[in-house]
This record gives C-alpha cells, structure tokens and sequence, in this order.
C-alpha cells in the first residue's frame, strides 16, 4: 500500500448475525476489483483498520483465510457505547467501508509446521483462529501440520459463533473439535465447564506441539498455566493481545508495553516473549 493511512473502499457482499443476543456479526466484504484484493497478502492473526466514514477507524482481526480468495471476512461485536462496532452493526449489504492494512505479524506457521496443533479459543475472540484452521485445513496445507485439537468455549450454546462451519469441523476425522459451555440448555451434548478445566481433561500431548490461545483474558489467563502443566513451555504456548490502537503502524505509540509496539510486533507473541515484558496487557 503506497500510503498506509489511505483506506482501500470495500463493499459489504454479506452479514452474518452469528448468536443469540445478535450483537457479533460477521461481515463479508469485497474489494473494487480484484487486483486489490490480491495485493491484501495477509496471513492467519494479522488484522486491519476498518473505517465507518463519519464515524473512525478500529483495528479488527482477519477471520477469513488467505486462500478465500475472493473476499475478505471481519467478525465484530457490537459495544452499546462504541463509536466504531455500533457504526458497522448499522450498515446493511451493498454498503461501501474503508479498510486498512493488513497489519501486525501472524501465528508461526514455519515453526508450526510438522507439529501438532493445539488451538484454544473463547468467545468472539476466536476469529483470526477461524482463519488459522480454514488455513490449516485447505488441502494444500493440511499434510504440513500433525494433529490439529480445537477447544472453543462460551459461557452459553448461544454465545458460540461461526456454529454451522465448526459443526462442519466436528465432521472431519483430522481435527478433534472439543465445544464447552459454563451454562449447557437441555440440548447440549458436548462438554460443560470452563476451557482450561476441558483442555486440562483431555489434556493433549505438548510433545512436539504449538499450542495457539486467543480469548477473554480471564480464559488466557488460566488457560496458560493448564498448558504448562501438561509440560508446554513458554516457547510452546501463542497469543494474541488486544491492546488499544489507533494508526496500527508503530507510529502514534497508543499499543506500547514496555518497548514493544502491538501493532508491529504484535498482536501475536509466545508466551516466552510476554513473560520478558512489564506486565500492562
Ligand atoms: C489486534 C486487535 C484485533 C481485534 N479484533 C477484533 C475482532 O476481531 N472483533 C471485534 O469485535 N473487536 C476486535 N478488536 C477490538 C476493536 O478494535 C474495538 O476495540 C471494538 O470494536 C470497539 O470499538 P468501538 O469504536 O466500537 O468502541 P469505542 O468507541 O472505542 O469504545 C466504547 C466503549 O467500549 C469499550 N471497549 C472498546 N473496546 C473494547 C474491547 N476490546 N473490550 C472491552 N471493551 C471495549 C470501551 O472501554 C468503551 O467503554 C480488536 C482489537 C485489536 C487491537
Ligand atoms: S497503534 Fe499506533 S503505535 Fe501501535
């Protein structure tokens, strides 16, 4: 992108309401044509600035895979009081946004490969993992990684979002898809409880594996320690943070913790990397 602050226009093709209390949806958009969308290289964990015009701009991470090639997705929850997600939840398909980016560093995919992969996910913040498993799972790139387990827990069946794909997932003999709720209904079938007593439980191996956490902090929060004590070392354990941002290129110093920018150097670190830096996240 010649000027990083200088938005793409890209249009709404299509929006998802994806739970029960309708405020995270799930936004397709396209670009003007498709030289752009091809120059948007991004990889699973990176994220970009969206703008409501009249309204700002919020960093946002990439749900989609690099290999839909066609468009581009953005999972958001609406705040009551945020400028940005209220904006958005009120634009309707066929409408024109701005997006900026892609921006920030991405899950190691050279170090994960070979290896078997443990991802871990709570709630909304599970949308740059949803474009990390598309990516891992396209059959271009499924034989490069071991054995993939994916948790994902909300506090109820009708808080967990992308449901009809990770249905799909759960269909598959080579990824072991593990849902959890802390408040089953009287249809809920799979695990009861909170994410790291389920990872805990069924405790997959840490012998030649990457483990990818991203969630409400309280869940990274114990869910970093059941990883370790199943022998997974800082190394070995990935994150996400989300801190506040404003230009998403390393540039207004809103992201800092300690000498590392967000934005650039993150959002993703290793645990080994977060455990170096004054504790602010
Ligand atoms: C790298 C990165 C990736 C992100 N990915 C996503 C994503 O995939 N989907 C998504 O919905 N959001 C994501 N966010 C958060 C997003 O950038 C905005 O913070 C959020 O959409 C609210 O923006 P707003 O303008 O509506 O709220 P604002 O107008 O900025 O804030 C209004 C109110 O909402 C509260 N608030 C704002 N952001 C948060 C937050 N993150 N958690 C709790 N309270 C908050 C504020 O404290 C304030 O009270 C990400 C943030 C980062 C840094
Ligand atoms: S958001 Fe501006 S320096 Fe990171």
């Amino acid at each position: 992108m010649a000027d990083p602050y200088l938005p793409y226009t890209v249009t709404i093709r299509n929006i998802t309401i994806e739970n029960d209390a309708r405020d995270i949806k799930t936004f397709e958009l396209v670009f003007a044509d498709q030289t752009q969308r091809d120059s948007f290289d991004f990889v699973p964990g990176q994220f970009a600035e969206i703008s409501i015009f009249g309204a700002g701009e919020a960093p946002i991470g990439i749900a989609s895979s690099p290999l839909d090639a066609d468009c581009i997705t953005f999972t958001v929850k609406k705040y009551s009081t945020g400028v940005v997600s209220s904006a958005l939840h009120n634009c309707e398909i066929g409408q024109t946004i701005g997006l900026r980016g892609p921006f920030g560093n991405h899950y190691p995919f050279d170090q994960m490969a070979g290896k078997d992969i443990v991802i871990v996910g709570g709630g909304f913040a599970v949308t740059t993992l949803r474009s990390t498993i598309r990516y891992l799972l396209h059959e271009t790139n499924r034989s490069k990684f071991g054995k993939i387990t994916f948790f994902y827990g909300a506090r109820t069946p009708g808080e967990l979002i992308y449901h009809d794909e990770i249905s799909s997932w759960a269909q598959r003999s080579d990824i072991d898809v593990h849902l959890t709720v802390d408040n089953p209904d009287d249809s809920w079938t799979a695990h009861t409880g909170v994410v790291p007593a389920v990872v805990t439980s069924v405790a997959p191996t840490s012998e030649n594996s990457i483990a990818l956490v991203c969630g409400p902090p309280i869940m990274v929060k114990y869910t970093i320690p059941a990883l370790k004590d199943l022998g997974f070392t800082p190394e070995q354990i990935i994150t996400s943070l989300e801190m506040r941002m404003k230009c998403g290129i390393g540039k207004c110093g809103r992201c800092n913790i300690g000498s590392k920018y967000v934005c650039i150097d993150g959002p993703v670190f290793s645990v080994a990397e977060l455990e170096k830096l004054p504790q602010e996240f």
